[in-house]
C-alpha cells in the first residue's frame, strides 16, 4: 500500500523539493560539462574508473541523512536498523566479491577512503614509532605505505611511524624480494606493506609470507589498484599469505570512492576489535552510507581532508563485482593493457618490465628524452588524460620520466584490443609531435613546449587535428551510468 500524499510544503522548506537543475543551475552545468568531458575523452588514469548507474543512484539516496556511528548493532544513535542491515549486507557481500570464508575473514567497510584504511589499519597493528616498509614511492609505490624525501616526512604514515622502502630490481623492474629480505632483517619491519599504485607485475604473497615470517611481521597488503582484478581471480589471491587486506573500492573495483579493511579472524582473537576500534573512533567519526562530503579526522593531532564513504554504493558495486560479466570486465581490462603494450612496444617504445600482467603499463619516456609532464599535459590538451610517473632509476620526482596508462576505465566503455590499438596510435600521435613541439621550442622548458602547442606551428595544427579524432572515436562509446548518451549536453 501506497503513502498518503503529502503536499509539498510552500514555507521556508521549499527548496528541499527542487531539482539540483532548477535549485544551482550553475552546480547543474558544471555536471554537464563534466558529463560532456567524460563522454568525448579517452580517460586512462589508472586508478580510474568509470562506476555504474547503480551506485550513483545508490550514492545519492536518503541513507545521506543518517549518522551510524559505531558497528551493526551497536550504535551511538537510534534509528539505525536500516543502516545496521546495510551495513551487514556490504560486509557479506565484500566477503562473497573475495570470495573470503567469513569464519576466517572479517571486513570493516567504514573507511572513507583508501589513505584513510590504510591509517586505521597501522592504527590497529601497531604503536607510532613502530617500523613499517612498503614499496618506495619512486617504483610504484603509494604516498601511504611510507613515503618521504630528505627534508620531509611526505605521510602521516612516515611520519607516526619509521619506515624504510624496499625496491624493485632496476634492472627488471620487478620487486626486488632478495634485497627486500635482507632489508627485512636489519630493520625488522613490524609491517612489511605489499601493493602499488604503479606496478604492473602481479604479487608473489608466498614470497612475502616468508619474508614477514623472518621477524613474525605482519603482512598488509594494500590492493587498491588491483582489487577488481583479484575480486574476479584474474590475479593471485593476497588473502591467502596476508593478515590485513586494504582497499579502494573506485580503482579496478569499479565502485564509489570509499575504503574497506579486510583482516583474519583466526589469528589474533582480538584483531578484529582493534581493526574496529582503529576505523572508529580512532580515525574516523560517522561512517557515509552513502554520500560525498568532506571530513576533518583528527589521529596524533593530525588533519587530514578525506574523500568520501559511501556503503549503500559500494555494496552494489560489490555485488556487480561478483557477478560473472565482471570476471568478462576484468579478463578483458588485462587484455587491453596486454594490446595496448603491445601496440607501443612495436613503435619501438620502452615499457617498464616490458609489459604488464594487469590494468596497466609504466612507459618509460627516457630513451626519447621526453619527461612524463610534457606527454601529460599534450594528452591533456588532446582529452587523453593519464597520468606522468616516475619510472625506476628516475633522480627526481618533479620531473618523472614515465606516464602511467591504464585501461580499466576504457574497457567500462566496453572498448577491446582493436579499439586498444587505435588508443595506442593516438598516444603515438601524442609522443611524436610532442618531440616536434620539444624541437620547435629549442628549449626544454615546458613552458616554452607548451607554447609551441599553443601557436599556429606544425605541432600546434597537429594536436589540434589529434584532439578532432580523439573526440570522433570517444563519442562512439557509451559512457557508464548515462544511457542515453543522445542527451549528453556539448558544453565547453
Ligand atoms: C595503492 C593505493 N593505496 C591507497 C590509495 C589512496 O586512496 P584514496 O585516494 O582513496 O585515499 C591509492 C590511491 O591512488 C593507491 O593507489
Amino acid at each position: 500500500m501506497s503513502c498518503p500524499a503529502v503536499p509539498i510544503p510552500s514555507d521556508f522548506n521549499k527548496d528541499l523539493y527542487t531539482p539540483l537543475a532548477q535549485a544551482d543551475p550553475e552546480i547543474q552545468a558544471l555536471i554537464d560539462r563534466e558529463t560532456y568531458r567524460q563522454f568525448r575523452g579517452l580517460e586512462l588514469i589508472a586508478s580510474e574508473n568509470l562506476t555504474s548507474l547503480a551506485v550513483m543512484e545508490a550514492n545519492g539516496s536518503v541513507f545521506t541523512n543518517k549518522y551510524s556511528e559505531g558497528l551493526p548493532g551497536a550504535r551511538y544513535y537510534g534509528g539505525n536498523e536500516v543502516v545496521d542491515e546495510l551495513e551487514r549486507l556490504c560486509q557479506k557481500r565484500a566477503l562473497e566479491a573475495f570470495h573470503l570464508d567469513p569464519a576466517v575473514w572479517g571486513v570493516n567497510v567504514q573507511p572513507y577512503s583508501g589513505s584513510t584504511a590504510n591509517f586505521a589499519a597501522f592504527t590497529a597493528l601497531i604503536q607510532p614509532q613502530d617500523r613499517i616498509m612498503g614499496l618506495n614511492l619512486a617504483d610504484g609505490g603509494h604516498l601511504t605505505h611510507g613515503a618521504y624525501t630528505p627534508k620531509r616526512n611526505i605521510s602521516a604514515s612516515s611520519i607516526y611511524f619509521q619506515s624504510l622502502p624496499y625496491q624493485v630490481d632496476p634492472a627488471t623492474g620487478i620487486i626486488d624480494y632478495e634485497a627486500l629480505e635482507k632489508q627485512v632483517q636489519l630493520f625488522k619491519p613490524r609491517i612489511v606493506i605489499c601493493g602499488a599504485s604503479a606496478y604492473p607485475r602481479d604479487w608473489d604473497y608466498a614470497r612475502l609470507r616468508k619474508i614477514a615470517d623472518i621477524n613474525g611481521s605482519y603482512l598488509m597488503m594494500d590492493m587498491a589498484h588491483i582489487s577488481g582484478l583479484v575480486a574476479a581471480q584474474v590475479q593471485n589471491d593476497p588473502f591467502k599469505d596476508c593478515d590485513v587486506v586494504c582497499t579502494t573500492t573506485h580503482k579496478t573495483l569499479r565502485g564509489p570512492r570509499a575504503g574497506l579493511i579486510f583482516f583474519r579472524k583466526d589469528k589474533e582473537n582480538d584483531l578484529e576489535k582493534r581493526i574496529n576500534d582503529a576505523v572508529f573512533p580512532a580515525c574516523q567519526g560517522g561512517p557515509h552510507n552513502n554520500v560525498r562530503s568532506l571530513v576533518i579526522v583528527r589521529n596524533f593531532n593530525l588533519d587530514m581532508s578525506l574523500h568520501s564513504q559511501t556503503i549503500a554504493g559500494v555494496a552494489v558495486a560489490l555485488k556487480q563485482a561478483a557477478s560473472p560479466a565482471f570476471k568478462e570486465y576484468a579478463t578483458q581490462v588485462i587484455a587491453n593493457t596486454r594490446a595496448l603494450g603491445a601496440e607501443l612496444v612495436k613503435h619501438n617504445y620502452k615499457l617498464q618490465t616490458e609489459g604488464s600482467d594487469n590494468h596497466l603499463v609504466l612507459w618509460d619516456l627516457r630513451p626519447l628524452g621526453l619527461t612524463g609532464s610534457k606527454i601529460e599535459k599534450i594528452c591533456d590538451m588532446a582529452h587523453i588524460t593519464l597520468n606522468k610517473n616516475s619510472v625506476p632509476g628516475d633522480r627526481s620526482a618533479a620531473t618523472p620520466g614515465g606516464v602511467r596508462v591504464g585501461t580499466n576505465a576504457l574497457t567500462s566503455r566496453s572498448m577491446r584490443e582493436p579499439e586498444m590499438r587505435v588508443v595506442a596510435d593516438f598516444l603515438h600521435r601524442a609522443v611524436q609531435l610532442g618531440l616536434k613541439a620539444q624541437a620547435e621550442a629549442g628549449s626544454k622548458l615546458l613552458k616554452d613546449f607548451v607554447a609551441r602547442l599553443t601557436g599556429d606551428g606544425e605541432a600546434a595544427k597537429e594536436l589540434e587535428q589529434l584532439t578532432k579524432d580523439v573526440h570522433a572515436f570517444a563519442e562512439k562509446f557509451p559512457l557508464p551510468g548515462v544511457p542515453r548518451s543522445e542527451e549528453i549536453k556539448r558544453v565547453e
